[in-house]
């Protein structure tokens, strides 16, 4: 099978360095031999550093959807009281789960393109006495906006001392700073196909102590996901079930390089790559999705000009440019692109990108208003 020459621009899976690609195609090693326990023990340590924490931080063969489910099941029991925040389409699926799994869930329903707002959050605890957890999105990969979790974490903390601060940080981990022991999140979770530079399949899940307790007296049923018998085999070097060995070989060589750029260096290149984005989709025009002071680094949300059908254009562009950008999700299909910008990302490819959508929104008929002002004659 010939590679695909693609600028790939969605906000997941994300583009894989050579290096990654190499690691991962090395021949399979025992799982339960000490080759392996070697590189879990030196993931483990290295992702300890992105998720800020003293916590051991757990690996499952899954995608990130399978975290969300793990994170409820081991923190919480039928009937539990909980707080979803929610300002698109993920917080929406955590929401879901807490549900099914027969929580009972209060939403806080924030319009679609802003953030939640920690004043919102406090009046909303105040409803809620025996508020259990809170659920939050520190990326909304759907919309394009990063919500701002310490300050919602010190109101949460300060209104609801001893609720947990269950995390989804899909797409933003590894990209932008999330401090979870400074900021005493309890869950934070993530993804190999985001910021990490893998392919999709392995999931990573931090556990703090307050959530450690929790899991001891939460009886919703879980074997899969259960994290105690994961910590306990990382101990001795190894993970309950079959892990994706060659995804570990990758990570480990994907967390070397993020380990040799630097952490604030890599929050910077997501902030400058994010900038340009922004820049170059105004610059010719376009009007952004997410309200400005929340905009994301790791994906950017372009509204469909009016005219222009949305499946038209990342059909143009992906057959004739050979750039793969995502359509909105759920209402926001064919209201909205989105761009993707994290993990394996710089200049170069934002611009390519960003020249063929110039290109192929002028084939389709788009006239830019020219967003500069114009010079008196
Ligand atoms: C913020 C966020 N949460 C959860 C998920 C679900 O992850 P997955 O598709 O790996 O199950 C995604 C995927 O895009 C996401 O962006």
């Amino acid at each position: 099978m010939e590679p695909l020459e693609q600028n790939l621009r969605i906000p997941g899976p994300t583009p894989v360095p050579p290096e990654v690609a190499a690691a991962i195609a090395r021949p399979v090693i025992n799982h339960r031999g000490p080759e392996f326990a070697a590189i879990l023990e030196r993931v483990t340590v290295q992702l300890q550093q992105f998720f800020q924490t003293s916590q051991p931080v757990l690996g499952f063969p899954s995608s990130g959807s399978g975290m969300m489910e793990a994170a409820i099941v081991n923190c919480f029991s039928p009937g539990d009281e909980v707080l979803a925040v929610t300002i698109g389409v993920f917080g929406n699926r955590l929401a879901k789960i807490a549900e099914i799994f027969g929580l009972r869930v209060t939403r806080l329903e924030v319009p679609w393109g802003q953030a939640a707002d920690p004043q919102a959050v406090i009046a909303q605890l105040d409803t809620l006495p025996n508020v259990r957890g809170v659920l939050l999105t520190h990326n909304e990969t759907s919309t394009g906006v990063t919500n701002d979790i310490q300050a919602l974490a010190r109101a949460i903390r300060t209104q609801r001392p001893d609720a947990l601060i269950i995390v989804d940080a899909v797409s933003s981990l590894g990209c932008v700073d999330l401090r979870m022991d400074d900021w005493e999140l309890d869950v934070v979770f993530t993804g190999s196909q985001k910021g990490w530079m893998v392919p999709p399949g392995l999931a990573m899940i931090g556990v703090s102590e307050r959530a450690w307790a929790a899991t001891e007296r939460a009886t919703l049923p879980r074997f899969y996901w259960d994290f105690r018998m994961v910590k306990k085999s990382l101990a001795k070097g190894q993970t309950p079930y079959t892990p994706p060995v060659n995804l570990y070989f990758g990570l480990d060589v994907a967390l070397e390089m993020m380990r040799a750029e630097g952490r604030e260096a890599i929050f910077t290149r997501h902030k400058r790559v994010a900038d340009l984005t922004r820049e170059r989709a105004r610059a010719f025009g376009l009007q952004l999705f997410a309200e400005p002071s929340h905009a994301s680094n790791t994906v950017t949300a372009i509204r469909v000009p009016a005219g222009i059908e949305a499946k038209a254009l990342t059909k143009a562009l992906r057959e004739r440019e050979g750039v793969v950008i995502a359509g909105g999700q759920e209402r926001l299909e064919g209201q909205i692109i989105r761009i993707g910008h994290l993990g394996y990302v710089h200049e170069p490819e934002i611009n390519a990108c960003m020249d063929a959508l110039e290109r192929q929104l002028t084939a389709l008929g788009y006239q830019p208003e020219t967003s500069t002002t114009p010079v008196e004659a």
